[in-house]
């Protein structure tokens, strides 16, 4: 058995654990990262697209934002469509000049592997049979790797392993609480080798069901349709696929997305989810570890970064200033943003999808809905102050980086 130590054993290279583990190296706080995938796997993950300002911001302050600022797209505004309408919200205006900016999970994922391989300090890939213990006193993280056993033991342990990992479940049960809800639908996304026929999202309600129109690059256009929550990507060929999100997006102006090669598709479930508390003795959850949002809202992963700026924050005043006591508020300070967060998702979900009981009284409710929040400036503004998102619960100056 080879035994390691560090002072932060980070379980998970996915956005929370890279960026925490960048942050920390920033401030001159070692850790160990373990991943159970290859790195290919983990850069070719097609998922999330839509970073809020605050997590632009926090990129380009830790360092890392040369890729985004080259090839990510600053977005201004973005469209609702209801009756075959768009209403542009104008998100720069309504927010003080704030904006979204369209730049893939997994060139935020590659920038942060290149940024985290620069700093020397150990990631490891394909590391098997990951547990975690000691987390009351002594934390220790057991893996296999290449045929090898392993031992990291640390000060604290990040779980940053994603909805599906093993740190949440090590936790007893009696000691979370998990709030949850699934959702009677599913995303059917693609990529489609075609450029956007819009510069800005489209976010369509139409009576057959929620379609999202979103890009990845001026030559590569990404689309969302709401399907049953088990579909086969098996019972939708490209045709069929591409008649769908016409009707669901053409707008009486004769706007349509572009057609192309699909080259990729995937069904996701949704659901909303939350453990609280996002601690556990030594053990800190982050990101969808912790919990998860249905994607309408495009919030998990600036919440991932949220929460690890909490906590690269309360890791700094540990080992800097001895104090423990922003840890012991990280959660509370985490919950208080993810509760808001799971809010509006769980509101763009409910106003712009179809439900299966609803009948003709829902479908006109949510028309009227989506008719008020495009003509009043007051419900704009509500909308684009979450979408762009609400200010980071600490500074960066505090989770030590400059400017923010
Ligand atoms: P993950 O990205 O899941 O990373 C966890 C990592 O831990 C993974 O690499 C995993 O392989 C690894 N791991 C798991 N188990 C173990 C183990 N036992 N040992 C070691 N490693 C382990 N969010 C947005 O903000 N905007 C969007 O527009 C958006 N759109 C989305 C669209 C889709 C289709 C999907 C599926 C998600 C979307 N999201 C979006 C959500 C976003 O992708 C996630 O919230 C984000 O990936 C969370 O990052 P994370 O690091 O917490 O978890
Ligand atoms: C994308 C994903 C989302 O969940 C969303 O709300 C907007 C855009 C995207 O993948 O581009």
């Amino acid at each position: 058995m080879a035994v390691h130590k560090t002072q932060v054993g980070i379980v998970g290279a996915g956005p929370a654990g890279l960026l925490l583990g960048q942050l920390l190296h920033l401030n001159g706080i070692d850790s160990v990262i373990l991943e159970n995938r290859t790195r290919d796997y983990v850069i070719d993950r097609v998922r999330a697209g839509v970073l809020e300002q605050g997590t632009v911001d926090l990129l380009r302050a830790m360092g890392v934002g040369a890729g985004l600022d080259s090839r990510g797209l600053r977005h201004d505004g973005l469209y609702i469509s209801v009756q075959q309408r768009r209403h542009r919200i104008d998100l720069a205006d309504l927010t003080d000049g704030r904006a979204i900016t369209v730049y893939g999970q997994n060139e935020v994922v590659k920038d942060l592997i290149d940024a985290r391989v620069a700093t020397g300090r150990p990631l490891n890939f394909e590391a098997g049979g990951v547990s975690i213990d000691g987390l009351d006193a002594r934390p220790v993280i057991r893996f296999q790797h290449a045929g090898a056993e392993h031992e990291v033991r640390c000060d604290i342990i990040a779980g940053c392993d994603g909805f599906h990992g093993i740190c949440r479940p090590s936790i007893p049960a009696d000691a979370l609480t998990v709030y949850e809800r699934s959702y009677p639908f599913g995303w059917l996304g693609i990529l489609a080798e075609v450029g956007p026929s819009s510069d800005e999202l489209v976010y369509a309600h139409h009576e057959r069901g929620f379609a999202l129109f979103s890009m990845r690059s001026p030559t590569v256009t990404r689309l969302y349709l709401q399907v049953p929550p088990d579909e086969s990507i098996d019972n939708w060929p490209d045709d069929a696929i591409w008649d769908e999100m016409v009707t669901r997006m053409m707008s009486l102006d004769g706007w349509k997305p572009n057609i192309g090669r699909i080259i990729q598709k995937g069904v996701t479930p949704m659901r909303s989810f939350v453990a609280a508390p996002m601690r556990h003795g030594r053990l800190f959850l982050a990101g969808d570890a912790a919990h998860i949002v249905p994607p309408t809202g495009a919030k998990g992963l600036n919440l991932a970064a949220s929460d690890v700026l909490v906590l690269a924050h309360a890791v700094k005043a540990f080992y800097q200033r001895g104090q423990s006591d922003a840890l012991d508020q990280y959660s509370d300070v985490c919950l208080r943003r993810v509760w808001r967060a799971q809010r509006f998702s769980w509101w763009m979900t409910s106003t712009l999808h179809r439900f299966p009981d609803d009948g003709p009284f829902d479908l006109q409710r949510q028309i009227a809905d989506l008719e008020y929040l495009t003509s009043s400036r007051a419900a704009m503004t509500s909308l684009a102050e979450q979408y762009v998102g609400l200010p980071p619960e600490v500074s960066f100056e505090s989770a030590g980086l400059s400017g923010g």
